[in-house]
Formats: C-alpha cells, structure tokens, sequence
C-alpha cells in the first residue's frame, strides 16, 4: 500500500509541493485547502498528468478533513504569503489563526503523522503547532534551513562555475534576517569555501542568503518563492518516508542543544521514519554561537506575542 501524505494549502507552495511528490511516486497525496474547488483542480490537473509523466501515485482534492485521516506526515503550506514590504513576521497573526485551526483538524484525523510546516513566520507555526497538537517535538519540524541552505549552495556554486549540487552548506538560525550561514560547513567537493573565496565574495553570498525570500519576493511583487521551499519540502519528507537518516537543516525544537531552551530553531537534524531521529550538534566558532542564541531569541520574542510561553 502507498504511504499517504496530506499538503494542506493548495496554493503555489502546497501545490508544487504535492506535484513533486507524486512526479517521483513518493506517496499518495491528499491536497487540502479552504478554497473550494481549487485543491479539486489542481488534484485532477496533476493527475491527467500522469500518463505523459509516467507517475503511479495518485493525487485527490478535497476540502473536507475526513479524507485526509490517517496520512503518515502531513506538510502545511496554508497561509498568507509575503507581499514586498513586509517581513516573515508581518504574518504572524493572521498566519497564527490558520494554523492553530488546522493543526486542530490535523491532529483528530491523523494522531500519528509527522507534521512539516512551511507556513511563515516558520518557527513560531512550528512552536505554536507543537502546542496545539500535542505531538512530541520529534514529529513537529519546520522547513526552512534547507531552503536556506540551497539558496547558499546555488550562490556558491556561481561564485566557482561548479556545478549546484557539487556544493554543500549548512545555514542555521531562525527563518529570517537574522539566519546563521556556517561558513566551515559550506563546502565545494569537500573542501571549505574559506579556501576558494575571498572573504568579500563569502560576506556577499551570506547577505543575498539572508535576504534570498526578499529578493524573489520582490521580483514577482504578488507573492513568494515556492519552487525552491516545494523542492525542500519534499527533500525532508523523502528523508522521512524512506527513512534515509540524511541530516538536513530544520527547524526543531531545541531543548537544551546549543544551550538553547524551549524554542524552534533551524539546527542540523537527521530525519528518519520517526521525524527528528536526533539533533546534530556542530562544532560552532564563538561568533556563531553567539549569533545562534540572538537568532533563537528573536524567535522567542515572537512566540511571547502568541502567548504561548513565559
Ligand atoms: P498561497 O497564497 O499561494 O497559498 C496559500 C493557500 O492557503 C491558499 O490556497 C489559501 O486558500 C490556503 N488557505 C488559507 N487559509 C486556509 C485554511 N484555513 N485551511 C486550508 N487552506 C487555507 O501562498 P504560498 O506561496 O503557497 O505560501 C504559503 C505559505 O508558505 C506562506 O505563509 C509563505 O510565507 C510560506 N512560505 C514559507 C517558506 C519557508 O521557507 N518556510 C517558503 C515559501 C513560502
Ligand atoms: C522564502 O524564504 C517566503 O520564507 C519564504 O522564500
């Protein structure tokens, strides 16, 4: 029998997300949103795809959270998306009251799932979906740090003319201006980027990282990237479905690693079949750490606006 797989929020995320997924026949997918009709014509859309594309999964639509029950993980993408001018975090009431109501819906129907959110401002939805489900905080991950991350290696990759994928990296920290790109751990074929490139070049890829949402977002003017975050998506929840143990950069609750308490933040963690198998702690220069802990703050301060902790 397939896995099943619930996106919910048929929007350009969610959407693209659940195409990727049936396009590598990873699972059967359940795409929900509150727009009638909308999940129902991207989910048929998709599927007269498939003997062009050769696929065997199979896709539906629907508005009704009964056909999404017992789904192995469900990845949410519901949600407002950024418009040039604001930040992540300009979303966060609105986003905040979608979220909650879905979770809600999410964790009745499937007890069992692993949750990946997308929706923004990312660690707190993550925060605040871990508190409303009632899940343990290895089955609550966000997706951001291998967005990020991608963003970074794609940078460094044209910096070099090597081919995107010949180059690795590693961004940590929260979902926003304040990401922590680790230099060390950007690589091109093994060796550091610190001994490829001028440091100049280095500090120029980790601000157009930082601002990498931005820059996409004001280019299209009516709403954010989504190819990118869909391709992320799916790279953790193929992780997870497959059980590979990869470790990627997520969001995850952090309770002590780093000395770091009781918030979500993007760190190295190795996704399996039982969500966040563990926390991988990198060696970190003093200078990250400290700008770790400012991330992990900033996302703290934003979690105390929902009144979910002290
Ligand atoms: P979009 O506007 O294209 O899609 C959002 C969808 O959510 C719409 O179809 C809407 O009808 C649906 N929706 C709204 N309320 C709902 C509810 N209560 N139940 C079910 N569906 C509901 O937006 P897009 O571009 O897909 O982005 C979605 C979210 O993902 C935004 O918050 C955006 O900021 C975030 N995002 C996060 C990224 C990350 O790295 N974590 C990357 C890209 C986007
Ligand atoms: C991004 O980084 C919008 O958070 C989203 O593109």
């Amino acid at each position: 029998m397939n896995r099943k797989i619930t996106v919910v929020g048929a929007g350009f995320v969610g959407a693209t997300c659940a195409q990727r997924v049936v396009e590598k026949d990873l699972a059967d997918v359940v795409l929900i949103d509150i727009a009638e009709g909308l999940p129902q014509g991207k989910a048929l859309d998709i599927m007269e795809s498939a003997p062009v594309e050769g696929f065997k999964a199979k896709i539906i639509g629907t508005n009704d959270y009964k056909e999404t029950a017992s789904s192995d993980v469900v990845v949410i993408t519901a949600g407002i998306p950024r418009k040039p001018g604001m930040s992540r975090d300009d979303l966060q009431a609105t986003n905040a009251g979608i979220v909650r109501g879905i979770v809600e819906k999410i964790a009745k129907h499937s007890p069992d799932a692993i949750l990946i959110l997308v929706t923004n401002p990312l660690d707190v939805m993550s925060y605040l979906a871990l508190k409303v489900s009632g899940f343990e905080p290895r089955k609550v991950i966000g997706m951001a740090g291998v967005l990020d991350s991608a963003r970074y290696r794609y940078f460094v990759a044209r910096a070099l003319s090597v081919s995107p994928d010949a180059a690795g990296a590693m961004v940590f920290g929260g979902h926003g201006d304040s990401m922590v790109p680790l230099t060390k751990y950007s690589t091109v074929n093994g060796k550091a980027i610190t001994q490829l490139l001028p440091a100049e070049k280095i500090e120029a890829i980790n601000k157009r990282t930082r601002e990498g949402g931005a820059e996409i977002v004001g280019l299209l003017k009516t709403g954010s990237a989504y190819y990118a975050p869909s391709a992320s998506a799916v790279d953790m929840l193929k992780s997870i479905l497959l059980d590979e143990k990869r470790v990627l950069p997520c969001s995850v609750y952090l309770n002590g690693e780093y000395g770091i308490n009781d918030v979500y933040c993007g760190v190295s963690a190795m996704l399996s079949g039982a969500g966040v198998e563990k926390i991988v702690e990198l060696e970190l220069t003093d200078e990250e750490k400290v700008l770790l802990e400012r991330s992990a703050r900033g996302v703290k301060e934003n979690i105390k606006k929902l009144g979910l902790c002290a």
